[in-house]
């Protein structure tokens, strides 16, 4: 089969959580391991997160953060390439260019700003604009740029993203059609496994909601954290649903196929949930064990990081030469 190339983009948004875990990180790497002749790169899109992030230091700790959660739960460098979105400046040079081609209109309709302008008209705020940044109207531009630069195959990515990436393919098809077939469509993918993880209050788990369990939180914490997951009050021994537990869909984030089986056996046959509990506190106890050491061996080494985003880097922008080289032709720039 032919090598596809495979990209990504890891928005840097904090210490990554079992919803990060279930939704990205498991099933790209678990990608990378099912289709080893493709080419990946996987990247920390950290001026994406400038949209939000007004401070020096939190967003230097953001991308060591995601970077040491990657590095830890398996990412391996030398066959996927693994950089920082802001040492390419190739990246930002596509964004304009694209921007160019990109009707107003059509950025409008993304969900991220048609969100930010609901929630004016909702608070009854008289600037339907008010708190959106030029960043984050054109976030879906600058993510064009990160895909088209590599003639990406595929994107995998979650439901969230889809959009985006049809925007992708929409603004390289206008800019095709001005300029020449310069730039190849991709496709997205939208990974399969587990969608959204329930946090601690039921709701999907994310930081916004304050409901996350962190991957790398000290083992009482995380022990304290899971005790406080929801649970309904049907009694200890009452059978219940495999199906509609949150805690068994974090439990098979973690546990081999075999120990899932079993444990649904012992839902339908009546667990109680202390039990389940501490089932799930063991799981993620045992698999984290390693790449809890890993991760914090490197956030307190982070220059082992940058030599490794610096190779990166220097391996995303030898492939991306050749792509930006003819956009550049392709709209006369030939000085
Ligand atoms: N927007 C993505 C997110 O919020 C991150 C991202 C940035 C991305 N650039 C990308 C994803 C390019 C895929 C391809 O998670």
């Amino acid at each position: 089969m032919e090598s596809r190339t495979v990209l990504t983009g890891i928005k840097p948004t904090g210490a990554p959580h079992v919803g990060n875990y279930a939704g990205m990180i498991r099933p790209a790497l678990a990608l990378v391991r099912r289709h080893p002749q493709d080419r990946y790169l996987y990247f920390i899109a950290d001026y994406h997160a400038l949209t939000v992030v007004r401070s020096a230091d939190e967003f230097r700790q953001l991308s060591y953060e995601v970077a040491a959660a990657w590095l830890a739960l398996g990412l391996d460098p030398q066959q996927v390439i693994l950089y920082r979105q802001s040492d390419l400046p190739e990246v930002f040079e596509l964004n304009w260019l694209l921007a160019c081609v990109t009707p107003k209109g059509l950025m409008n309709r993304a969900h991220a700003y048609k969100a930010a302008v609901a929630a004016n008209v909702q608070k009854g705020v008289a600037d339907e604009d008010a708190g959106v940044n030029m960043g984050l109207f054109n976030y879906p531009v600058l993510m064009a740029a990160d895909i088209l630069l590599f003639r990406t195959d595929v994107v995998p990515v979650g439901q969230d993203q889809v959009q985006h990436v049809e925007i992708a393919r929409d603004v390289a098809g206008r800019f095709n059609a001005a300029f020449g077939p310069v730039l190849k469509l991709p496709a997205h993918q939208v990974k399969g496994g587990v969608g959204t993880v329930p946090g601690l209050d039921g709701r999907k788990m994310s930081k916004s909601h304050g409901n996350v369990i962190p991957l790398f939180a000290p083992r009482d914490e995380l022990r304290a954290l899971i005790g406080r997951i929801q649970t309904d009050s049907s009694p200890p021994d009452a059978p219940k649903d495999p199906d509609a537990s949150a805690i068994l869909t974090m439990y098979a984030q973690f546990a081999d196929d075999e120990q899932v089986r079993a444990m649904r056996e012992r839902y339908l046959a009546g667990i109680s949930w202390a039990d389940a509990k501490r089932a799930l506190f063991e799981a993620m106890d045992s698999f984290l064990s390693g790449p809890m050491a890993t991760y914090h061996d490197l956030i307190a080494h982070p220059e082992k990081m940058d030599d490794i985003l610096a190779d990166g880097a220097r391996r995303a922008r030898d492939l991306a030469a050749p792509v930006i080289e003819n956009v550049r032709r392709a709209i006369g720039k030939t000085h």
